[in-house]
C-alpha cells in the first residue's frame, strides 16, 4: 500500500518527501533544517521528554514551529487506579498539559500554546464506533471469527478511551511552539 500511496504523490512533493522508519528519540536529524516538526499521538511514549525536544528544536530551523497532539493526563489531584494501570500497562510516560509546556520551554521553544481538544477526540471516537458493523461487514467479519475478535477489542478499547477522556483523566492536547529567530 505504502508504495502505491507514494507512486501516486505528484512529482513535486514525491521529490520533497523522505520518509524514515526510526526510533524518534535517537534518530540522527539534521540540525537547523526542518521549517516544521509535527507529531501526532506519538511523544507519550518516551520516556525522555526534554531530551526529545532538544532533539527537535536542534533539527528546527530558526523561526520554525514545532506541532504536537498527544494524549495527557488530567490535572486531577487523584487519578483512578484504574487510568494508572492503563497508562503503565502500555508503558505511556503521560504529562500534563502544564508540564508538556514546561518541557517545552525548558528546551528553548517560544510562543508555547496548548489547546484542550479532548471533546474532538471524544466526538472522533464516537463516530468511528457507530461505523464499527459497517467496517465489519466489509471486512467479512461475519465469517472470519478472528477478524471478528480483533474488531470487538478495538471497539472496546474505543469505548473506554472515551470513558477516559470524560472523566477527565485522559486528555487529548493540540501543542505549538516556535524556536526563536536568531536574532529574537
Ligand atoms: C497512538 S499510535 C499513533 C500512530 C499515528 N501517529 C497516528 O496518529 O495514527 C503511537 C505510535 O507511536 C509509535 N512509537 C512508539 N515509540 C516510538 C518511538 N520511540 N519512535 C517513533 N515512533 C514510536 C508506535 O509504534 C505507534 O505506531
Amino acid at each position: 500500500m505504502f508504495p502505491q500511496s507514494r507512486a501516486a504523490e505528484p512529482e513535486e512533493i514525491r521529490s520533497r518527501l523522505r520518509f524514515l522508519h526510526d526510533d524518534a528519540a535517537s534518530a540522527e536529524y539534521p540540525q537547523g533544517h526542518f521549517d516544521l516538526v509535527h507529531s501526532r499521538d506519538v511523544i507519550l511514549h518516551i520516556k525522555d521528554k526534554e531530551e526529545l525536544f532538544s532533539r527537535l528544536f536542534a533539527a528546527l530551523k530558526p523561526g520554525g514551529t514545532v506541532m504536537i497532539t498527544d494524549y495527557c493526563k488530567g490535572e486531577v489531584d487523584k487519578l483512578s487506579q484504574g487510568f494508572l494501570s492503563y497508562a503503565s500497562g502500555f508503558g505511556y510516560h503521560l504529562l500534563t498539559s502544564k508540564e508538556y509546556e514546561q518541557h517545552l520551554m525548558g528546551a528553548g521553544f517560544v510562543q508555547v500554546k496548548s489547546n484542550d481538544v479532548t471533546e474532538d477526540l471524544i466526538r472522533l471516537t464516537a463516530e468511528d464506533v457507530t461505523r464499527f458493523p459497517q467496517i465489519g461487514a466489509e471486512l467479512g467479519s461475519d465469517s472470519d471469527p478472528e477478524m471478528a475478535r480483533d474488531l470487538a477489542v478495538i471497539e472496546d478499547a474505543w469505548r473506554r478511551r472515551n470513558e477516559r477522556c470524560r472523566a477527565r483523566e485522559q486528555l487529548w492536547v493540540h501543542i505549538t511552539a516556535k524556536k526563536p529567530e536568531k536574532d529574537d
